[in-house]
């Protein structure tokens, strides 16, 4: 499949209908995703980024379809990783002398993934290549998400081709923002902010100001995953400047791992004195080894304070507990606080393991927790109630 975007742009890449994991069995993507390849045709012809290696023959097969492949004069690779950089060995067979335009940790990642010694150009922010009547513009995007990232801005059609910023893991035919459903769109952005960009947020705000003070006008954002933004582009924009700075939203994430109900039963007691005592704060709990783990991530993300619960087993907390500890350390939540509960039979170490990992991963701490001994009683529940209270009031 081909899709034109305007005379002499076409998108070129793989709508991924089947896809439900992404980096190994990291990352889910229930509403599947694309690998999107733009081939811009001026005097000279351009392909910038590819699709996934699993998909290089069919990639190869549709773009001899849209032009044969001795003409295309220039490659760019504004990202290494194997989604947009996989089909570059297939490609290459045909064209082996045609440029490859990156940075210069583009050739390193380019050549530690393929071990191939392409015809690399090295690019940096500013530098310009020229297509007979328009440009391309590069601009580096170092860690975002990788350090190889780069943008590139084509002039004449003001076109940002962002790589992964501002992408969507979506499949689907209908290829714009405006054309998709907007509460599945945004929330497939913020889950792609929130489970990638988050530990990044600081240099996603310096990028991004950075790009605005160059006041080029911006028709279409091209991102390499999901829809293209053509109404009103900067809307995407201007929510990630939302969500690299401390984003929340009036919400309390409570969530938890059970043996026997008892750590549930906290939790749920919990909510209860949270809505008892603020009635406009979304409440939402998760059993997180029932969850996704990326929506609850997400969830994490959108809220202004967390409780993570377990009950204690080996001096520890439950290993799906663990995971979303470690997992949420290493994204580095800005601005967030957070408690932690459970129930215990005879040592009862799991609270303080929680406040412990919380605090390192950068949480403000609303308390030192609460324990309750073997599973709640009439009083442990009131004890529970009256904890939801207390978070809820200090935080309104
Ligand atoms: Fe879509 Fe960082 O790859």
């Amino acid at each position: 499949m081909a899709f034109k975007i305007k005379e002499n742009i076409v998108w070129v890449g793989k709508v991924d209908w089947e896809l439900r994991k992404f980096h190994g069995e990291e990352y889910s993507t229930h509403r599947g995703s694309s690998y999107n390849s733009y081939l811009v045709k001026d005097e000279k012809v351009v392909l910038i980024d590819t699709v996934w290696g699993k998909f290089s023959s069919e990639f190869v097969v549709n773009l001899k379809k849209e032009i044969p492949l001795e003409k295309i004069d220039f490659v760019i690779a504004n990202h290494a990783e194997s989604d947009h950089s996989g089909a570059l060995p297939e490609l290459m067979r045909h064209i082996p002398d045609v440029p490859i335009y990156c940075t210069s940790n583009g050739v390193n990642s380019l050549k530690g993934h393929y071990h191939q010694d392409w015809n690399f150009q090295v690019v940096k922010t500013g530098d310009k290549l020229s297509l007979g009547s328009k440009e391309l513009i590069f601009v580096e995007a170092q860690m975002l998400h990788w350090p190889d990232s780069m943008m590139c801005y084509l002039t004449n059609d003001n076109i940002l081709f962002s790589n992964d910023a501002f992408g969507q893991h979506i499949a689907s035919e209908l290829m714009y923002n405006d054309l998709v459903d907007q509460a599945e769109l945004f929330q497939e952005a913020i889950k792609y902010y929130a489970n990638i960009l988050t530990p990044f947020s600081a240099l996603v705000d310096r990028k991004i100001k950075e790009v605005v003070a160059l006041n080029v006008p911006v028709n279409m954002i091209c991102p390499s995953h999901g829809v293209i933004w053509r109404k009103d582009p900067l809307q995407i924009v201007n929510q990630y400047l939302q969500w690299a700075n401390a984003y929340a939203e009036n919400q309390i994430t409570v969530a938890y791992d059970s043996m026997w109900d008892g750590t549930r039963q906290m939790a749920e007691a919990i909510a209860k004195g949270i809505m008892e005592a603020d009635q406009t704060v979304a409440v939402k709990l998760f059993n997180i080894a029932r969850s996704d783990k990326n929506d609850v991530i997400t969830e994490i993300f959108k809220s202004k304070a967390i409780l993570i619960g377990s009950p204690t087993v080996n001096k520890g907390v439950l290993s799906a507990v663990a995971a979303i500890l470690e997992e949420i350390k290493g994204l580095r939540f800005q601005n967030k606080k957070a408690a932690a509960f459970g129930c215990y039979g005879w040592s009862g170490e799991a609270v303080k393991v929680i406040s412990d990992k919380l605090k390192e991963g950068g949480f403000q701490l609303l308390n030192d927790g609460i324990r309750e001994k073997w599973n709640p009683n009439i009083e442990s529940v009131d004890n529970c109630i009256r904890f939801g209270r207390d978070v809820a009031l200090n935080l309104k």
